[in-house]
């Protein structure tokens, strides 16, 4: 990755002198976060995709700040593709607890085998053949061709959707203006440095141009920002309005003996599928009448979630039931790998017990 500047175009100059990637790279020179799957501005290091693609895999529907210890710790486990390929399902979805979204920790799995089964261990470099890569949709695709490997691909996530609509003052809701703000963003895309023209709007996006109280007076992309200055900045991008989302609720079994709890692993299709969990029903829309031990709220992206932690005896006595479950030391729960919810639940449940 060079520190060239890029050209000059007609369709990218605007009204303010140097064109729009002109600035935003100049100002990602001096002040590109510091993140470990990034190579910095200026380095001749060269891009390793395998981390170029975990990351963005993870960072999806998650901040930046939420996913470094878990890139850590998966890039110390997994330092190639070859590795994570090779890992039990397992290892990974407990790896993985905690970062939400279980389809994607699936889809990484299935994405570097088929990395090493159908590309010999490299990843593509083309959008296309990415694209059609197990888990990798338009967003990773481009982001991974633009950073990992020099594409120019129009990169669009929320915060660089944020950027555009409110520079070139985009009024259309989403998640129509997606089309909009693609067509707006892909003339100022420069051929020499798109992954750090991507990288540099997502910069801007989490730092500068912010949902709430964007800092413009000190954003490189001021001078012909159309939003800027105005009242309803933080207006931009207009969004749907809210659905109201539905509440479910559950029930979830508290089995122990002999210091250890029955835990089971949720179906691999559905919710959470493939992870760790406490055994329990179907969530409903009826709220059970059983008193619990211990209940926790949880608000997944299409409904909220009221789990209520009740006591049993015993596992179902079904060679299915002790097929899927397995008795867990209570001391060692941080090894289960639980998703946030049953995480949630079975620290209520401790705190409960020391009160
Ligand atoms: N958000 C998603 N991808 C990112 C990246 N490569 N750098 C910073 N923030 C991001």
């Amino acid at each position: 990755m060079s520190v060239q500047t890029s050209p000059c175009t007609s369709e990218s100059t605007g009204d303010a002198g140097d064109s729009v990637a002109a600035r935003l790279l100049a100002w990602y020179d001096r002040a590109a976060r510091v993140l470990s799957w990034r190579i910095a501005p200026g380095s001749d290091e060269v891009p390793d995709p395998y981390r170029i693609w975990l990351a963005e895999v993870m960072l999806q529907q998650t901040t930046v700040a939420a996913v470094a210890g878990y890139f850590g710790r998966f890039t110390e486990q997994w330092p190639t593709v070859a590795d994570l390929a090779a890992a039990d399902d397992a290892d990974v979805m407990a790896a993985w607890a905690g970062l939400g979204y279980y389809a994607r920790a699936r889809n990484l799995i299935a994405c570097a085998r088929a990395v090493v089964a159908d590309h010999g261990g490299r990843f593509p470099d083309s959008e296309a053949a990415l694209r059609a890569l197990p888990g990798i949709g338009d967003y990773t695709a481009a982001s991974v061709a633009a950073i990992a490997f020099g594409r120019a691909a129009v990169v669009v996530d929320a915060n660089i959707e944020r950027v555009i609509a409110r520079h070139r003052m985009i009024e259309t809701p989403l998640p129509m203006a997606k089309r909009e703000i693609r067509a707006a963003l892909a003339p100022l895309v420069p051929a020499d440095r798109p992954g750090d023209f991507a990288q540099a709007l997502m910069d801007l996006g989490a730092t500068i141009c912010t949902p709430r109280n964007p800092a413009c007076a000190i954003c490189p992309l001021m001078d012909d920002c159309r939003a800027r200055g105005r009242s309803d900045i933080e207006r931009l991008p207009v969004k749907p309005p809210k659905k109201a989302k539905p509440h479910r609720y559950g029930l979830a079994h508290w089995i122990e003996r002999d210091a250890r709890i029955w835990l089971v692993r949720r179906p691999d299709k559905g919710m959470l599928g493939g992870m760790r969990a406490l055994p329990g029903g179907d969530w409903t829309d009826a709220r059970p009448t059983e008193s619990g031990i211990a209940e926790v709220d949880h608000g997944f992206t299409h409904f909220d979630l009221t789990l209520k932690l009740v006591q049993r005896q015993s596992p179902p006595e079904t060679p299915a039931a002790a097929a899927e479950g397995e008795w867990w030391p209570i001391s060692d729960l941080d090894a289960a790998g639980l998703p946030t919810l049953y995480r949630k639940l079975v620290d209520k449940m401790m705190l409960e017990r020391r009160t």
